[in-house]
C-alpha cells in the first residue's frame, strides 16, 4: 500500500506514519507538509510546500497513492472562524480535490473529532466547520472515505503535539491518563490504536464511514 500522508509533524500524524513505516504491508510513505518531519526511513519520501491551497506544482508526485492520511489540522482555541475554516475546511478541500482527481482508487482518511457537528449548524464553531468538511469530502469520488472522530488522544512512543496549549494539558494529563482510560474508555484513545486503526481501515474498509472514538479502539 503507498500512503500518502498530511500533517505528519504533528502529534496525530506521526503516530500514523510512525504504524506505516512498521507496517509491512506498507511499501511507501509521502509526507506533503510545511516542514520535515526530522525522520529517515527507506519507505519515507517528504515534499515541503508553501501554498496548501494550491497544489497543481506537486501534482505529478501526488499520483499512485492508496491511502491518504489527513492528518492536517489546528486547534480553534482563540481562532476566529474565517481563520479556522481556512485550515479546516479550505485546505482540506484543496488537498482532497486534488488527490481524488489524481487517485481514483484511493481511500481517504480525515482525522476530524468527538462531537463533530454533521448538521452544520450547531452552536461550536470548530464542530460546525469539521462537519461541513466532511460532509464535503464524503461527496468526492474517492473509492472510499472514513471520518475518524478521536476524542482524548493520549500521545505514545515521545510523540508531542504541534499545539502549545495541547502540550501543556498533555504534560499536565500524563501522570492520571491510565485512570482517564479505565474511567472513560469509550473517548479516549492513543496516537498508536489511531495509527493502527487508520492502516486496517485503509486495507480492509470499516462498516461505516464516520468512525467514532469507540470504534476506533474496537478496530
Ligand atoms: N490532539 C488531539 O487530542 C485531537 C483530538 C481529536 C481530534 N484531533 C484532530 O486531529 C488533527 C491533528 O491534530 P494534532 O493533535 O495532530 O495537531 P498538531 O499536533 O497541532 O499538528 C497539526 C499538523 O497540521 C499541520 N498544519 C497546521 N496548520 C497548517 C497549515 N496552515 N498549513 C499546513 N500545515 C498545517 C502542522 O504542520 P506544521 O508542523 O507545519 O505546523 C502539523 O503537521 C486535527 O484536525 C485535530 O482537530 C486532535
Amino acid at each position: 500500500m503507498n500512503v500518502l500522508l498530511f500533517g505528519a509533524t504533528g502529534m496525530v500524524g506521526q503516530g500514523v506514519l510512525r504504524e506505516s513505516l512498521l507496517d509491512p504491508d506498507v511499501q511507501n510513505v509521502l509526507s506533503i507538509g510545511r516542514s520535515l518531519t526530522g525522520q529517515r526511513h527507506p519507505k519515507l519520501r517528504e515534499l515541503v510546500h508553501t501554498d496548501f491551497l494550491d497544489f497543481s506544482a506537486l501534482e505529478p508526485q501526488m499520483k499512485g497513492f492508496d491511502a491518504c492520511f489527513f492528518c492536517l489540522g489546528v486547534s480553534s482555541a482563540g481562532m476566529p472562524e474565517e481563520r479556522y475554516q481556512r485550515v479546516t475546511y479550505d485546505i482540506t478541500m484543496a488537498a482532497a480535490r486534488t488527490v481524488a482527481r489524481l487517485n481514483p482508487g484511493m481511500t481517504f482518511i480525515y482525522v476530524s473529532g468527538l462531537g463533530t457537528d454533521s448538521t452544520e449548524r450547531g452552536r461550536v464553531m470548530w464542530a460546525r466547520v469539521k462537519g461541513k468538511t466532511e460532509n464535503a469530502l464524503m461527496k468526492l469520488p474517492f473509492k472510499a472515505r472514513y471520518m475518524f472522530r478521536p476524542g482524548f488522544i493520549q500521545p505514545l512512543r515521545g510523540i508531542r503535539s504541534k499545539t502549545r496549549l495541547y502540550r501543556a494539558i498533555y504534560i499536565i494529563m500524563g501522570p492520571i491518563y491510565p485512570l482517564i482510560k479505565v474511567l472513560f474508555p469509550k473517548y479516549v484513545t492513543t496516537t498508536e490504536e489511531l495509527g493502527r486503526a487508520m492502516i486496517k481501515v485503509a486495507k480492509q474498509g470499516a462498516p461505516k464511514s464516520v468512525l467514532e472514538n469507540w470504534d476506533i479502539n474496537r478496530i
